[in-house]
């Protein structure tokens, strides 16, 4: 069955169409940001097509390569959209994710010492996602200060630096303080020489001397958001730190309020929030105590990474569906494997996991495309690619649309993908026309 008419099939009967932004017009607008409406993909996603093998999928892709293209939901922005290239968490990368079409913006949520939220991709990643450990003052707060490489002991740099060793106002007014591309040098003998190794399909080319990403507060997330029009998907991200936590007796359950209050507090319609966490009490609570946003929260599962969790991974959905989830939202691996045909080729395909899901009626998202630098070299694309490297290895890059094509696939049916270069989704959603 040629994977192309497939997904057209699967469209025709479950997404008339539809069209983005359908939230008439937003109403806060703090920032002076206007909606994004010339959508611009830019070279990847025609350089990527170019590496695939002749198939009909290839032949239909190159065929929409003078299309007018529109933002979509079927390509959320993970940190952003941009995070290939920009600091993650920024303002620049949402902004650059929602010029390449991404039509829901991603936060990941975690708390400051004085219990305000503040998007960064963990709680304690400061270290490797900012510049802090160059501001001394700063510095000298972190969980463990900066310790060099040893040369003796052969041991690496290290630091540790959470979101709640500080208060808001020390991450968002310090002057200097910066987001960077998320790296570290694990030889690094000064905090300086510690901001580097920075991958090399990365950049640091938006991130250099004379520019600085301040980071982004909670409010400030959904105000830019909500100025350019677009949904939400805020992920509430596991505490690093005992809750309750503090003198301030921060519970898990007042975190995960927080987070509904904030969206409350702005306005937004539950419909346009699409909340995440890989915690299930935190998905309970929501069903118990919030049903408007839990109707589309988001249970990240990561349950089955090894070959040896993924069947217990796949059996758990029957009590995620039972339990009231819609949204599961496992990474990309965990929904495709490969079969080898008569000719000898391998051929991506959907997963006992995705035929499991899509048979209990539950909705599935996945992320995240465009973190595995190259499909080709040894690592074959890595954690996302892993159950598909007999594909990558024979075939490379080209390999990252035959992946999307499975899951859109009526087998997988995903209603959207995550990725860290809005572009490479938002070509194939608009190619296919999905706009859910
Ligand atoms: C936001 O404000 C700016 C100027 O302050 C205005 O030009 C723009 O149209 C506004 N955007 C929306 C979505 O209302
Ligand atoms: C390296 O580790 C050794 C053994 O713990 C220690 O004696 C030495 O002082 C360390 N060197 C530096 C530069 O910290
Ligand atoms: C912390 O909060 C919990 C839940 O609100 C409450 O039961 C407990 O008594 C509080 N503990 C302290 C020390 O304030
Ligand atoms: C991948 O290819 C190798 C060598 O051809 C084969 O032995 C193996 O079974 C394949 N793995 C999968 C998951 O198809």
């Amino acid at each position: 069955m040629p994977s192309t008419l497939s997904t057209l099939s699967w469209l025709a009967l479950v997404a008339p169409a539809l069209a983005l932004p359908s939230h008439g017009v937003p109403g806060k607008n703090q920032t002076g940001i206007k909606p994004i409406t010339r959508i611009q993909l830019g070279p990847r996603p025609y350089w990527l097509i170019d590496q695939m093998e002749d198939s009909p999928l290839k032949t239909k892709l190159r065929s929409c390569s003078e299309k007018e293209m529109r933002p979509s939901r079927w390509s959320i922005g993970h940190r952003g959209g941009g995070t290939l290239q920009f600091p993650e968490e920024t303002e620049a990368s949402i902004l650059a994710g929602t010029r390449m079409g991404a039509g829901i913006e991603e936060c990941d949520v975690t708390f400051t010492s004085d219990r305000q939220l503040i998007c960064r991709h963990s709680q304690c990643d400061l270290h490797t996602t900012t510049n802090i450990l160059t501001i001394p003052s700063l510095a000298a707060k972190c969980t463990v200060p900066f310790t060099p490489y040893n040369a003796t002991t052969k041991q690496s740099a290290t630091a540790k630096c959470c979101t709640s060793d500080f208060t808001l106002a020390e991450l968002t007014e310090t002057k200097g303080l910066c987001s960077k591309m998320d790296s570290s040098d694990p030889q690094a003998t000064t905090p300086e020489e510690y901001q580097g190794n920075v991958p090399g399909y990365r950049t640091t080319l938006y991130s250099g001397p004379g520019t600085c990403h301040k980071l982004l507060t909670v409010k400030e997330y959904i105000a830019l958001v909500e100025a350019l029009g677009l949904d939400f998907t805020p992920e509430l991200k596991t505490p690093e730190v005992e809750m309750p936590f503090g003198s301030i007796n921060f519970t898990q359950e007042a975190f995960v309020q927080q987070l509904i209050d904030e969206f409350k507090a702005a306005k937004i319609d539950p419909k346009r929030v699409w909340l995440q966490s890989f915690l299930y009490d935190d998905v309970l609570y929501w069903l118990r105590a919030e049903p408007e946003f839990a109707k589309q929260a988001i249970l990240l599962d990561e349950s089955g990474d090894a070959p040896s969790t993924i069947s217990a991974a796949t059996a758990s959905l029957v009590k995620y569906a039972q339990d009231g989830v819609k949204i599961v939202a496992p990474p990309l691996q965990y929904l495709v494997s490969t079969v080898t045909d008569q000719d000898g080729k391998v051929k991506v395909v959907a997963s006992e996991y995705a035929k499991q899901a899509k048979k209990l009626g539950l909705k599935v998202i996945s992320w995240s495309l465009e973190r595995s630098g190259w499909l080709a070299d040894s690592t074959k694309g890595g954690y996302y690619y892993s159950t598909i490297a007999n594909a990558t290895a024979a075939r490379g890059e080209g390999v990252v649309y035959e992946l999307l094509d499975v899951l859109a696939s009526k087998e997988v049916g995903a209603i959207a993908v995550f990725s860290d270069w809005s572009a490479t989704v938002s070509y194939y959603a608009n190619c296919f026309g999905l706009f859910p």
